[in-house]
């Protein structure tokens, strides 16, 4: 127990850390060139938070939060997801008084009580946008667009970009009526989820994964059968812009997403290569939800979030890999006390110097230290012992050509720089 991280979490150690690196630096790279900067939110933020915007009725706030009283009895919940923590922190610190749209982004570990396999986990970690502040079609193009820059940029070119519109209050109302009409006549073959779901929230319906659902489900209405002319034209306009950038999708009606704040449009890019969690990324338009928790009347946003393990093993999947890029310059092999002592003045100098250095903590033989200087990759070896420092000088050992050279200890910086 003592030495077993809890289920549905994960260790990131440094044979995977640097992978982590890689995406991070890549993800805040796009992030600049679309004009997104960094927001970090606090990990657990007010349940009521995420009840009122990600929704009651939600799998997620019904089952999933990691929720629990404070020593001075607030309710507190870790955050189950990113963008109610970055719209409360927009709203909080008056973002909206600057130029708009404001453009977040951020990168935050989240926490759902969800039953784990592979690409879902219970603390799992996300990057995301936010684009606050705008409701025109042409940032959801560009929320896209930025998506699948940072996908392709990674190599993945295959993944499928799916839009809809899951509506407005105006043309969902309409829908609902008669979606649960609909539902009315097949109640005594759906599932018991399915029927609390008819009452409250019936869209949710359309994402049931019971079977027997699924199959008596069949001739479902969807909501983009049904949208009003506002939403029709705001969705035309955003393919036409995806069309213009060249960026492939596909509409699929039966996105409903599982969250409740979404208006308009939702998308999702999927990746049909890790089984079941194929979702890797999903988001969506989402006025409405400021107002709602307190923001400025008539505020819209748009995001979406992608999950950082699923991504990692969709680039496993699709044969992309990513270059461990540490690597030491040089090992200093010590002969004897005298060396090792004098050996720091030169590791100072060295990494002063930005070459990356090492050198032995176990009192290794000779033998011993050149083997740990082959395991840790060292691209050159150097020997001092007594003699070495008597002369002020040693030799310099190419590790991957064998090549040897006498060089003067106080000239090493120079002579690195030179070869490496
Ligand atoms: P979401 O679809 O719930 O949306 O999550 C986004 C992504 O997080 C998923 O596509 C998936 O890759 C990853 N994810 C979710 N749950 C897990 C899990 N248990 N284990 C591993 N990965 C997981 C949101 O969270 C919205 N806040 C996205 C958004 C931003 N919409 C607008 N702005």
């Amino acid at each position: 127990m003592l030495t077993k991280a809890p289920r549905g979490t994960k260790d990131i150690t440094p044979k995977d850390s640097y992978k982590w690196t890689y995406l991070e630096n890549k993800f805040r790279e796009i992030c600049d060139l679309f004009g997104y900067e960094e927001m970090r939110t606090p990990i657990f933020e007010h349940t009521e938070l995420f009840k009122r915007s990600v929704g009651d009725t939600t799998d997620i706030v019904q089952k999933e939060m990691y929720s629990f009283q404070d020593k001075g009895e607030r309710d507190i919940t870790l955050k189950p997801e990113g963008t109610a923590g970055a719209v409360r922190a927009f709203i909080e610190n008056k973002l909206y008084a600057d130029a708009q749209p404001t453009k977040l982004f951020y990168i935050t570990p989240c926490f759902r009580y969800e039953r784990p396999q592979a690409g879902r986990q219970r603390q799992f970690h996300q990057f995301g946008i936010e684009a606050i502040g705008s409701d025109n079609p042409s940032i959801d193009a560009e929320v896209i667009a930025l998506a699948v820059q940072f996908f392709t940029e990674l190599g993945l070119k295959d993944l499928a970009v799916s839009i809809n519109s899951v509506g407005c209050p105006v043309c969902r109302e309409t829908y609902n009526k008669k979606l649960r009409e609909y539902l009315d006549q097949k109640s005594s073959v759906l599932c018991d989820t399915c029927n609390e779901r008819k009452e409250k929230n019936p869209m949710r319906v359309i994402d049931c994964k019971n079977p027997t659902c699924q199959t008596n489900l069949q001739d479902v209405p969807f909501m983009i059968d049904h949208i009003c002319d506002d939403c029709k034209t705001h969705f035309a306009k955003l393919k036409e812009y995806l069309v213009e950038m060249d960026i492939n999708f596909v509409v699929d009606k039966t996105i409903v997403r599982g969250l409740d704040y979404y208006k308009k449009t939702a998308f999702e890019i999927i990746s049909n290569d890790i089984g079941a969690q194929s979702t890797v990324c999903g988001g969506g338009r989402y006025d409405g939800l400021i107002e709602q928790i307190g923001g400025p009347k008539g505020t819209s946003g748009i995001g979406f979030a992608l999950g950082v393990e699923r991504l990692l093993l969709t680039l496993e999947n699709n044969d992309i890999q990513i270059e461990n890029p540490h690597s030491t310059d040089i090992f200093i092999v010590t002969i004897g006390d005298a060396a090792k002592t004098k050996s720091f003045k030169l590791l100072k100098e060295l990494r002063g110097n930005h070459i990356s250095a090492d050198n032995d903590h176990l009192d290794r033989s000779v033998k011993a230290q050149f083997k740990y200087s082959d395991k840790i990759n060292a691209k050159f070896t150097i020997v001092i012992g007594d003699d070495e420092l008597e002369n002020d000088s040693a030799t310099l050992k190419n590790m991957k050509t064998s090549e040897q050279k006498v060089v003067k200890l106080s000239e090493l910086v120079k002579e690195l720089k030179n070869v490496l």
